[in-house]
Protein backbone atom coordinates (compact mmCIF):
# COMPACT_ATOMS: atom_id res chain seq x y z
CA UNK A 1 0.00 0.00 0.00
CA UNK A 2 2.95 2.18 0.81
CA UNK A 3 4.43 1.23 -2.28
CA UNK A 4 1.28 2.08 -4.33
CA UNK A 5 0.99 5.47 -2.77
CA UNK A 6 4.82 6.62 -3.27
CA UNK A 7 4.56 5.39 -6.89
CA UNK A 8 1.57 7.33 -7.27
CA UNK A 9 2.70 10.56 -5.38
CA UNK A 10 6.31 10.33 -7.58
CA UNK A 11 4.31 10.27 -11.00
CA UNK A 12 2.34 13.60 -9.76
CA UNK A 13 3.93 16.61 -11.33
CA UNK A 14 5.43 19.14 -8.78
CA UNK A 15 3.12 21.84 -7.83
CA UNK A 16 3.76 25.24 -9.37
CA UNK A 17 5.98 27.04 -6.83
CA UNK A 18 4.50 30.67 -5.27
CA UNK A 19 6.13 32.77 -3.21
CA UNK A 20 3.03 34.54 -1.69
CA UNK A 21 2.66 35.29 1.88
CA UNK A 22 0.22 32.49 3.13
CA UNK A 23 -1.50 32.08 6.67
CA UNK A 24 0.19 29.26 9.63
CA UNK A 25 -3.49 28.23 10.28
CA UNK A 26 -3.92 26.33 6.46
CA UNK A 27 -0.93 23.73 7.43
CA UNK A 28 -2.70 21.77 9.59
CA UNK A 29 0.26 20.35 11.69
CA UNK A 30 -0.34 16.30 11.34
CA UNK A 31 -0.20 16.66 7.24
CA UNK A 32 3.02 19.43 7.30
CA UNK A 33 4.74 19.19 3.48
CA UNK A 34 8.88 18.82 3.61
CA UNK A 35 11.32 19.46 0.96
CA UNK A 36 14.71 18.01 0.91
CA UNK A 37 17.40 20.05 -1.40
CA UNK A 38 20.94 19.71 -2.12
CA UNK A 39 23.93 22.16 -2.50
CA UNK A 40 27.55 21.28 -3.36
CA UNK A 41 30.52 22.35 -1.60
CA UNK A 42 32.52 25.24 -3.69
CA UNK A 43 35.62 24.89 -5.61
CA UNK A 44 38.61 25.70 -3.90
CA UNK A 45 39.40 28.22 -6.29
CA UNK A 46 35.82 29.98 -5.85
CA UNK A 47 34.97 33.06 -3.36
CA UNK A 48 33.38 32.12 0.57
CA UNK A 49 29.91 33.09 -0.27
CA UNK A 50 29.42 31.03 -3.36
CA UNK A 51 26.68 28.75 -3.71
CA UNK A 52 26.30 25.61 -5.94
CA UNK A 53 22.43 24.75 -5.77
CA UNK A 54 21.32 21.69 -7.37
CA UNK A 55 19.33 22.01 -10.51
CA UNK A 56 15.97 21.23 -8.31
CA UNK A 57 17.24 23.48 -5.45
CA UNK A 58 17.78 26.59 -8.04
CA UNK A 59 14.71 25.94 -9.74
CA UNK A 60 12.66 26.41 -5.90
CA UNK A 61 15.39 29.43 -5.43
CA UNK A 62 13.84 31.21 -8.31
CA UNK A 63 10.57 30.82 -7.94
CA UNK A 64 11.02 32.91 -4.36
CA UNK A 65 13.12 35.15 -6.08
CA UNK A 66 16.24 34.32 -4.62
CA UNK A 67 14.83 34.22 -1.20
CA UNK A 68 16.44 30.94 -0.32
CA UNK A 69 19.99 31.31 -1.42
CA UNK A 70 19.33 34.67 0.65
CA UNK A 71 18.63 33.12 3.78
CA UNK A 72 21.30 30.17 3.15
CA UNK A 73 24.29 32.88 3.29
CA UNK A 74 22.61 34.48 6.27
CA UNK A 75 22.24 31.47 8.49
CA UNK A 76 25.74 30.73 8.86
CA UNK A 77 28.75 28.93 7.23
CA UNK A 78 28.25 26.88 3.90
CA UNK A 79 26.90 23.69 4.75
CA UNK A 80 29.88 20.67 4.97
CA UNK A 81 29.33 17.33 3.21
CA UNK A 82 26.43 15.42 5.04
CA UNK A 83 25.11 18.90 7.30
CA UNK A 84 21.60 19.99 6.96
CA UNK A 85 19.56 22.99 7.88
CA UNK A 86 16.05 23.66 7.81
CA UNK A 87 14.15 27.04 7.11
CA UNK A 88 10.78 27.41 8.01
CA UNK A 89 7.76 29.18 6.18
CA UNK A 90 9.55 29.88 2.75
CA UNK A 91 6.56 28.09 0.77
CA UNK A 92 3.47 27.85 1.15
CA UNK A 93 3.26 24.52 -0.18
CA UNK A 94 6.52 23.46 2.18
CA UNK A 95 6.43 24.69 5.58
CA UNK A 96 9.92 23.11 5.94
CA UNK A 97 12.66 22.87 3.62
CA UNK A 98 15.56 21.12 4.77
CA UNK A 99 18.99 22.13 3.01
CA UNK A 100 21.62 19.51 2.95
CA UNK A 101 25.57 19.55 1.75
CA UNK A 102 25.58 17.19 -0.65
CA UNK A 103 30.77 17.79 -0.86
CA UNK A 104 32.18 18.44 -4.34
CA UNK A 105 30.18 18.46 -7.28
CA UNK A 106 31.43 15.34 -9.72
CA UNK A 107 33.29 13.39 -6.61
CA UNK A 108 32.52 10.14 -8.71
CA UNK A 109 34.28 6.96 -8.11
CA UNK A 110 37.04 6.83 -5.92
CA UNK A 111 39.78 4.44 -6.36
CA UNK A 112 41.20 4.20 -3.26
CA UNK A 113 37.38 4.14 -1.03
CA UNK A 114 36.36 1.57 -3.59
CA UNK A 115 32.89 3.24 -4.21
CA UNK A 116 30.90 6.21 -5.85
CA UNK A 117 31.93 8.96 -3.46
CA UNK A 118 28.74 11.08 -5.19
CA UNK A 119 26.44 8.42 -4.54
CA UNK A 120 27.73 8.16 -1.22
CA UNK A 121 27.50 11.50 -0.61
CA UNK A 122 24.01 11.87 -1.79
CA UNK A 123 22.75 8.97 0.62
CA UNK A 124 24.36 10.30 3.51
CA UNK A 125 22.97 13.78 2.97
CA UNK A 126 19.14 13.06 1.39
CA UNK A 127 18.80 10.58 4.43
CA UNK A 128 19.90 13.11 6.79
CA UNK A 129 17.95 16.02 5.54
CA UNK A 130 14.91 13.40 5.67
CA UNK A 131 15.61 12.79 9.07
CA UNK A 132 15.93 15.78 10.12
CA UNK A 133 12.24 16.67 8.58
CA UNK A 134 10.67 13.29 10.39
CA UNK A 135 11.89 14.89 13.72
CA UNK A 136 10.00 17.91 13.01
CA UNK A 137 7.05 14.86 12.66
CA UNK A 138 6.45 16.34 9.14
CA UNK A 139 4.28 13.36 7.34
CA UNK A 140 5.04 13.89 3.86
CA UNK A 141 8.84 14.57 2.08
CA UNK A 142 9.70 15.31 -1.32
CA UNK A 143 13.24 14.97 -2.56
CA UNK A 144 15.79 16.18 -5.08
CA UNK A 145 17.18 13.88 -7.25
CA UNK A 146 20.48 15.54 -6.52
CA UNK A 147 21.65 14.11 -9.86
CA UNK A 148 21.35 10.84 -9.32
CA UNK A 149 17.43 9.73 -8.17
CA UNK A 150 18.45 5.91 -7.06
CA UNK A 151 20.95 6.94 -4.54
CA UNK A 152 18.54 9.54 -3.42
CA UNK A 153 15.71 7.32 -3.32
CA UNK A 154 18.03 4.85 -0.99
CA UNK A 155 19.13 7.63 1.13
CA UNK A 156 15.65 8.44 1.64
CA UNK A 157 14.34 5.13 2.77
CA UNK A 158 17.01 3.65 4.05
CA UNK A 159 17.54 7.26 6.46
CA UNK A 160 13.71 7.17 7.30
CA UNK A 161 13.91 3.11 8.71
CA UNK A 162 13.70 2.48 12.28
CA UNK A 163 12.38 -0.69 13.74
CA UNK A 164 9.60 0.22 16.24
CA UNK A 165 7.05 -2.71 15.44
CA UNK A 166 7.05 -3.93 19.01
CA UNK A 167 6.58 -0.24 20.90
CA UNK A 168 4.06 1.57 21.86
CA UNK A 169 5.49 5.06 20.81
CA UNK A 170 6.66 5.23 17.01
CA UNK A 171 8.25 7.59 15.15
CA UNK A 172 6.64 9.59 12.87
CA UNK A 173 5.87 7.42 9.38
CA UNK A 174 7.08 9.46 6.36
CA UNK A 175 5.99 8.93 2.70
CA UNK A 176 8.50 10.25 0.24
CA UNK A 177 8.22 11.41 -3.32
CA UNK A 178 10.84 12.33 -5.82
CA UNK A 179 10.89 16.77 -6.55
CA UNK A 180 11.60 18.58 -9.66
CA UNK A 181 13.14 15.56 -11.66
CA UNK A 182 12.20 13.29 -14.35
CA UNK A 183 13.79 10.14 -13.60
CA UNK A 184 10.87 8.93 -11.64
CA UNK A 185 12.74 5.49 -12.71
CA UNK A 186 16.21 5.75 -11.30
CA UNK A 187 13.91 6.55 -8.24
CA UNK A 188 11.37 3.77 -8.29
CA UNK A 189 14.78 1.52 -8.27
CA UNK A 190 16.33 3.41 -5.45
CA UNK A 191 13.11 2.86 -3.29
CA UNK A 192 12.81 -0.78 -4.27
CA UNK A 193 16.69 -1.28 -3.84
CA UNK A 194 16.32 0.40 -0.23
CA UNK A 195 12.85 -1.10 0.68
CA UNK A 196 14.71 -4.91 -0.37
CA UNK A 197 17.86 -3.73 2.19
CA UNK A 198 15.20 -2.49 4.89
CA UNK A 199 13.06 -6.05 5.20
CA UNK A 200 16.52 -7.97 5.60
CA UNK A 201 16.92 -5.34 8.46
CA UNK A 202 13.00 -5.99 9.93
CA UNK A 203 14.27 -9.82 9.69
CA UNK A 204 17.86 -9.61 11.67
CA UNK A 205 16.30 -6.63 14.04
CA UNK A 206 13.22 -8.52 15.18
CA UNK A 207 14.22 -10.71 18.69
CA UNK A 208 14.71 -14.67 18.06
CA UNK A 209 11.23 -15.29 19.70
CA UNK A 210 9.43 -13.45 17.27
CA UNK A 211 11.63 -14.81 14.16
CA UNK A 212 11.88 -18.38 14.24
CA UNK A 213 12.66 -20.48 11.75
CA UNK A 214 9.06 -21.12 10.68
CA UNK A 215 8.15 -17.54 11.46
CA UNK A 216 11.08 -16.47 8.86
CA UNK A 217 10.40 -18.95 6.43
CA UNK A 218 6.13 -17.87 6.84
CA UNK A 219 7.66 -14.10 5.98
CA UNK A 220 9.87 -13.94 3.04
CA UNK A 221 6.42 -16.25 1.30
CA UNK A 222 4.29 -13.48 1.99
CA UNK A 223 6.62 -11.18 0.54
CA UNK A 224 7.02 -13.19 -2.09
CA UNK A 225 3.15 -13.94 -2.75
CA UNK A 226 2.61 -11.09 -5.24
CA UNK A 227 5.11 -12.54 -7.09
CA UNK A 228 3.27 -16.02 -7.50
CA UNK A 229 3.58 -16.07 -11.40
CA UNK A 230 7.45 -16.22 -11.64
CA UNK A 231 8.45 -17.86 -7.59
CA UNK A 232 8.00 -21.33 -6.56
CA UNK A 233 8.46 -21.95 -2.63
CA UNK A 234 9.00 -25.10 -0.94
CA UNK A 235 9.52 -24.99 3.31
CA UNK A 236 10.98 -28.20 3.95
CA UNK A 237 10.49 -29.81 7.17
CA UNK A 238 13.29 -31.86 9.24
CA UNK A 239 11.65 -35.39 7.76
CA UNK A 240 12.72 -34.03 4.28
CA UNK A 241 16.10 -32.66 6.28
CA UNK A 242 16.62 -36.25 7.49
CA UNK A 243 15.80 -37.60 4.38
CA UNK A 244 18.26 -35.86 2.61
CA UNK A 245 20.46 -37.08 4.90
CA UNK A 246 21.50 -33.17 6.27
CA UNK A 247 23.41 -34.76 9.41
CA UNK A 248 25.50 -31.75 9.82
CA UNK A 249 22.47 -29.06 9.71
CA UNK A 250 20.36 -31.34 11.65
CA UNK A 251 23.86 -31.68 14.27
CA UNK A 252 22.98 -27.88 15.09
CA UNK A 253 19.21 -27.66 15.31
CA UNK A 254 18.79 -30.93 17.49
CA UNK A 255 19.79 -28.75 21.01
CA UNK A 256 16.51 -26.73 19.96
CA UNK A 257 12.85 -26.59 20.60
CA UNK A 258 11.93 -24.85 17.12
CA UNK A 259 11.64 -27.24 14.54
CA UNK A 260 14.16 -26.29 11.30
CA UNK A 261 13.16 -25.40 8.27
CA UNK A 262 15.10 -25.84 4.96
CA UNK A 263 13.87 -22.86 2.75
CA UNK A 264 13.68 -23.26 -0.72
CA UNK A 265 13.19 -20.36 -3.12
CA UNK A 266 12.55 -20.42 -7.18
CA UNK A 267 12.80 -17.13 -8.85
CA UNK A 268 12.20 -17.65 -12.15
CA UNK A 269 12.59 -14.00 -14.05
CA UNK A 270 14.72 -15.31 -17.51
CA UNK A 271 12.76 -15.38 -20.31
CA UNK A 272 14.81 -18.90 -20.99
CA UNK A 273 13.59 -21.37 -18.20
CA UNK A 274 16.22 -23.61 -18.69
CA UNK A 275 19.01 -21.02 -17.90
CA UNK A 276 20.91 -22.19 -14.98
CA UNK A 277 20.34 -19.83 -11.93
CA UNK A 278 22.08 -17.62 -9.78
CA UNK A 279 22.72 -19.89 -6.61
CA UNK A 280 22.26 -17.70 -3.08
CA UNK A 281 22.90 -19.73 0.13
CA UNK A 282 22.24 -18.18 3.48
CA UNK A 283 23.35 -19.06 7.05
CA UNK A 284 19.57 -18.77 8.36
CA UNK A 285 20.72 -19.35 12.54
CA UNK A 286 17.74 -17.35 14.02
CA UNK A 287 19.40 -17.45 17.58
CA UNK A 288 23.19 -18.53 17.95
CA UNK A 289 23.88 -19.30 22.04
CA UNK A 290 26.95 -21.18 20.76
CA UNK A 291 25.25 -24.41 21.99
CA UNK A 292 26.98 -26.63 24.53
CA UNK A 293 30.40 -24.61 23.71
CA UNK A 294 28.32 -21.58 25.15
CA UNK A 295 28.89 -17.37 24.09
CA UNK A 296 29.25 -15.57 27.20
CA UNK A 297 26.06 -13.84 27.79
CA UNK A 298 27.48 -10.12 27.05
CA UNK A 299 25.69 -9.03 23.77
CA UNK A 300 24.44 -12.47 23.30
CA UNK A 301 21.54 -11.19 22.02
CA UNK A 302 23.03 -9.63 18.98
CA UNK A 303 22.75 -12.98 18.00
CA UNK A 304 19.24 -12.88 16.47
CA UNK A 305 20.61 -11.47 13.83
CA UNK A 306 22.66 -14.35 12.61
CA UNK A 307 20.11 -15.19 10.39
CA UNK A 308 21.85 -12.27 8.18
CA UNK A 309 22.79 -13.83 5.39
CA UNK A 310 19.74 -15.70 5.05
CA UNK A 311 17.92 -12.61 5.49
CA UNK A 312 19.84 -10.69 2.70
CA UNK A 313 19.77 -13.22 0.15
CA UNK A 314 16.03 -13.88 1.27
CA UNK A 315 15.37 -10.38 0.77
CA UNK A 316 17.40 -9.65 -2.35
CA UNK A 317 15.16 -12.68 -4.05
CA UNK A 318 11.99 -10.32 -3.20
CA UNK A 319 13.77 -7.44 -4.33
CA UNK A 320 14.79 -9.24 -8.28
CA UNK A 321 11.52 -10.13 -7.91
CA UNK A 322 10.24 -6.80 -7.68
CA UNK A 323 12.40 -5.36 -10.36
CA UNK A 324 11.40 -8.42 -12.65
CA UNK A 325 15.23 -9.20 -13.06
CA UNK A 326 15.21 -10.79 -15.86
CA UNK A 327 17.76 -13.99 -14.48
CA UNK A 328 16.49 -16.91 -12.66
CA UNK A 329 17.64 -17.67 -8.71
CA UNK A 330 17.30 -20.21 -6.54
CA UNK A 331 17.59 -19.50 -3.05
CA UNK A 332 18.79 -21.70 0.01
CA UNK A 333 17.93 -21.56 3.88
CA UNK A 334 18.70 -23.46 6.29
CA UNK A 335 17.02 -22.18 9.13
CA UNK A 336 17.48 -23.22 12.55
CA UNK A 337 18.42 -22.27 16.54
CA UNK A 338 21.88 -23.36 18.14
CA UNK A 339 20.94 -24.60 21.20
CA UNK A 340 22.10 -25.88 24.77
CA UNK A 341 20.13 -29.07 25.88
CA UNK A 342 20.21 -33.03 26.63
CA UNK A 343 20.03 -33.19 23.00
CA UNK A 344 22.22 -30.95 21.53
CA UNK A 345 25.78 -31.86 19.78
CA UNK A 346 28.72 -32.26 21.93
CA UNK A 347 32.32 -30.81 21.59
CA UNK A 348 34.11 -34.05 20.17
CA UNK A 349 30.79 -35.48 18.37
CA UNK A 350 31.80 -36.96 14.93
CA UNK A 351 28.76 -35.99 12.46
CA UNK A 352 28.41 -36.67 8.66
CA UNK A 353 27.17 -34.18 5.77
CA UNK A 354 25.30 -34.68 3.08
CA UNK A 355 28.35 -35.45 0.27
CA UNK A 356 29.52 -38.37 3.20
CA UNK A 357 32.86 -36.00 4.97
CA UNK A 358 32.81 -37.08 8.38
CA UNK A 359 33.00 -33.92 10.51
CA UNK A 360 34.35 -33.60 14.32
CA UNK A 361 32.46 -30.75 15.79
CA UNK A 362 35.00 -29.76 18.48
CA UNK A 363 33.20 -25.97 19.15
CA UNK A 364 29.28 -25.87 18.87
CA UNK A 365 29.77 -22.29 18.51
CA UNK A 366 31.09 -22.91 15.16
CA UNK A 367 27.83 -24.02 13.06
CA UNK A 368 27.51 -21.69 10.87
CA UNK A 369 29.71 -23.51 8.45
CA UNK A 370 27.91 -27.00 9.56
CA UNK A 371 24.33 -25.73 8.42
CA UNK A 372 26.22 -24.26 4.96
CA UNK A 373 28.11 -27.49 4.27
CA UNK A 374 24.95 -29.20 3.25
CA UNK A 375 22.88 -26.76 1.88
CA UNK A 376 26.04 -26.20 -0.58
CA UNK A 377 25.89 -29.79 -0.96
CA UNK A 378 22.54 -29.84 -2.14
CA UNK A 379 22.51 -26.91 -4.08
CA UNK A 380 24.68 -28.42 -6.68
CA UNK A 381 21.59 -30.51 -7.82
CA UNK A 382 20.32 -27.15 -9.97
CA UNK A 383 23.98 -26.70 -11.94
CA UNK A 384 24.25 -23.67 -11.30
CA UNK A 385 26.26 -20.82 -13.23
CA UNK A 386 27.48 -19.52 -10.01
CA UNK A 387 27.47 -19.90 -6.34
CA UNK A 388 27.28 -17.08 -3.64
CA UNK A 389 26.86 -17.81 -0.02
CA UNK A 390 26.17 -14.94 2.52
CA UNK A 391 27.27 -15.81 6.16
CA UNK A 392 27.52 -14.06 9.44
CA UNK A 393 30.22 -16.53 9.77
CA UNK A 394 32.98 -15.48 12.26
CA UNK A 395 33.97 -12.85 14.95
CA UNK A 396 37.52 -13.01 13.21
CA UNK A 397 35.94 -11.03 9.87
CA UNK A 398 34.91 -8.61 12.30
CA UNK A 399 38.59 -8.61 13.46
CA UNK A 400 40.11 -7.99 10.16
CA UNK A 401 38.14 -5.89 8.22
CA UNK A 402 35.94 -4.31 10.62
CA UNK A 403 32.34 -3.11 9.33
CA UNK A 404 34.05 -1.74 5.80
CA UNK A 405 33.66 -4.35 3.76
CA UNK A 406 31.80 -7.70 4.13
CA UNK A 407 34.93 -10.55 3.19
CA UNK A 408 34.57 -11.94 -0.13
CA UNK A 409 36.53 -15.78 -0.43
CA UNK A 410 36.48 -17.05 -4.11
CA UNK A 411 37.68 -19.26 -6.54
CA UNK A 412 36.36 -17.49 -9.26
CA UNK A 413 38.25 -14.46 -10.81
CA UNK A 414 34.89 -13.42 -12.80
CA UNK A 415 32.74 -13.64 -9.66
CA UNK A 416 35.12 -11.72 -7.91
CA UNK A 417 34.87 -8.82 -10.59
CA UNK A 418 30.87 -9.18 -10.81
CA UNK A 419 30.72 -8.25 -7.00
CA UNK A 420 33.37 -6.44 -6.85
CA UNK A 421 31.41 -3.85 -9.74
CA UNK A 422 28.22 -4.44 -7.52
CA UNK A 423 29.75 -3.46 -3.98
CA UNK A 424 31.70 0.04 -6.43
CA UNK A 425 28.06 1.07 -7.46
CA UNK A 426 26.08 0.56 -4.19
CA UNK A 427 28.29 1.41 -1.45
CA UNK A 428 27.95 -1.37 0.58
CA UNK A 429 31.64 -2.82 -0.15
CA UNK A 430 33.37 -5.87 -0.54
CA UNK A 431 36.67 -6.96 0.09
CA UNK A 432 38.81 -10.06 -1.37
CA UNK A 433 40.38 -12.76 0.91
CA UNK A 434 42.16 -15.77 1.01
CA UNK A 435 41.65 -19.29 -0.08
CA UNK A 436 45.35 -20.40 0.51
CA UNK A 437 45.48 -24.55 0.67
CA UNK A 438 47.59 -23.19 3.82
CA UNK A 439 44.05 -22.98 5.59
CA UNK A 440 42.42 -25.79 4.25
CA UNK A 441 45.42 -28.24 6.02
CA UNK A 442 44.50 -26.68 9.47
CA UNK A 443 40.54 -28.14 8.87
CA UNK A 444 41.45 -31.13 7.51
CA UNK A 445 43.87 -32.08 10.00
CA UNK A 446 41.46 -34.06 12.46
CA UNK A 447 42.21 -36.96 15.03
CA UNK A 448 38.25 -38.62 14.47
CA UNK A 449 36.89 -37.45 11.35
CA UNK A 450 37.60 -36.21 7.65
CA UNK A 451 37.45 -32.66 8.86
CA UNK A 452 37.53 -30.63 12.04
CA UNK A 453 35.05 -27.58 12.37
CA UNK A 454 37.45 -25.43 13.92
CA UNK A 455 41.00 -24.64 13.00
CA UNK A 456 43.99 -26.36 13.97
CA UNK A 457 45.53 -23.04 15.67
CA UNK A 458 41.72 -21.92 16.55
CA UNK A 459 42.34 -17.77 16.80
CA UNK A 460 44.40 -17.60 13.80
CA UNK A 461 43.47 -17.16 10.77
CA UNK A 462 39.51 -17.86 11.66
CA UNK A 463 37.51 -16.68 8.95
CA UNK A 464 40.25 -18.05 6.42
CA UNK A 465 39.59 -21.13 7.96
CA UNK A 466 36.11 -21.24 7.76
CA UNK A 467 36.18 -20.23 4.56
CA UNK A 468 38.43 -23.21 3.92
CA UNK A 469 36.19 -25.66 5.22
CA UNK A 470 33.26 -24.09 3.61
CA UNK A 471 35.50 -25.20 0.26
CA UNK A 472 35.41 -29.01 0.98
CA UNK A 473 31.57 -29.15 -0.27
CA UNK A 474 31.99 -27.27 -2.83
CA UNK A 475 32.94 -28.66 -6.77
CA UNK A 476 31.37 -25.74 -8.54
CA UNK A 477 34.08 -23.48 -10.39
CA UNK A 478 32.64 -19.96 -9.51
CA UNK A 479 31.79 -20.15 -5.70
CA UNK A 480 31.64 -16.88 -3.81
CA UNK A 481 31.83 -17.20 0.53
CA UNK A 482 30.39 -13.74 1.61
CA UNK A 483 31.67 -13.19 5.76
CA UNK A 484 29.19 -10.70 6.98
CA UNK A 485 29.86 -10.75 10.56
CA UNK A 486 31.47 -7.58 10.72
CA UNK A 487 28.80 -5.84 8.99
CA UNK A 488 26.06 -7.37 10.40
CA UNK A 489 25.17 -3.81 12.42
CA UNK A 490 25.69 -0.29 12.31
CA UNK A 491 26.51 1.65 15.25
CA UNK A 492 27.48 4.83 13.53
CA UNK A 493 30.16 3.96 10.64
CA UNK A 494 27.18 4.26 7.88
CA UNK A 495 25.52 7.45 8.48
CA UNK A 496 22.11 6.68 6.67
CA UNK A 497 21.90 4.00 8.44
CA UNK A 498 20.40 3.98 11.97
CA UNK A 499 22.02 2.59 15.11
CA UNK A 500 21.41 -1.52 14.32
CA UNK A 501 21.02 -4.43 12.24
CA UNK A 502 22.20 -3.39 8.89
CA UNK A 503 20.76 -5.36 6.36
CA UNK A 504 24.25 -5.57 4.25
CA UNK A 505 25.28 -6.73 1.81
CA UNK A 506 21.30 -7.00 0.12
CA UNK A 507 21.54 -4.30 -2.13
CA UNK A 508 25.49 -5.36 -3.53
CA UNK A 509 23.84 -8.77 -4.21
CA UNK A 510 20.88 -7.87 -6.33
CA UNK A 511 23.17 -5.28 -7.85
CA UNK A 512 25.28 -8.29 -8.54
CA UNK A 513 22.35 -10.24 -9.58
CA UNK A 514 21.32 -7.34 -12.16
CA UNK A 515 24.58 -7.38 -13.54
CA UNK A 516 24.52 -10.91 -14.23
CA UNK A 517 20.74 -10.48 -15.53
CA UNK A 518 22.28 -7.48 -18.01
CA UNK A 519 25.02 -9.76 -19.24
CA UNK A 520 22.45 -12.67 -20.13
N1 LIG B 1 27.71 -16.33 14.61
C1 LIG B 1 29.04 -16.42 15.05
C2 LIG B 1 29.97 -15.39 14.41
C3 LIG B 1 29.67 -13.96 14.70
C4 LIG B 1 30.34 -13.28 15.71
C5 LIG B 1 28.80 -13.24 13.91
C6 LIG B 1 30.09 -11.94 15.92
C7 LIG B 1 28.56 -11.90 14.13
C8 LIG B 1 29.19 -11.25 15.13
C9 LIG B 1 29.61 -17.81 14.72
O1 LIG B 1 28.69 -18.84 14.74
C10 LIG B 1 30.65 -18.11 15.75
O2 LIG B 1 30.32 -18.13 16.90
N2 LIG B 1 31.87 -18.32 15.30
C11 LIG B 1 32.96 -18.59 16.18
C12 LIG B 1 33.85 -19.60 15.50
C13 LIG B 1 34.92 -20.15 16.42
C14 LIG B 1 34.32 -21.00 17.50
C15 LIG B 1 35.89 -20.96 15.58
C16 LIG B 1 33.70 -17.30 16.43
O3 LIG B 1 33.82 -16.49 15.53
O4 LIG B 1 34.14 -17.07 17.56
ZN1 LIG C 1 28.36 -19.71 16.64
ZN1 LIG D 1 26.70 -18.28 14.28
Amino acid sequence: MTMFLVRTAARTAVRTNSCRSFCVSHTQLSDRKGLVLGVFEKEEEEDEGTLHLTEAAAGFDKSLSGKLSELLKLSGPALKNGKSRVFYGLHKDFPCVALVGLGKNNAGVCRTENWDTSKENIRQAVSAGCRLLQDLEVSHVEVDSCGDAQSAAEGAVLGLFHYDQLKSKKKTKVTTQLHGSADVVGWEKGIVYAEGQNLARLLMEAPANHITPTAFAKTIEEKLAPHADRVTIHKRPQAWIEEQQMGAFLSVSKGSEEPPVFLELHYNGSPDSKQPPLLLVGKGITFDSGGISLKPSASMDAMRADMGGAATVCASIVTAASLKLPVNIVGLAPLCENMPSGKATKPGDVVKAKNGKTIQVDNTDAEGRLILADALCYGHVFNPRAIVNVATLTGAMDVALGSAAAGVFTNSDWLWEQLHRASVVTGDRVWRMPLFQHYTKQVTDSQLADLNNIGKYSRSGGACTAAAFLREFVKAPHWAHLDIAGVMSNKDEVPYLRKGMSGRPTRTLVEFAAGLAHNG
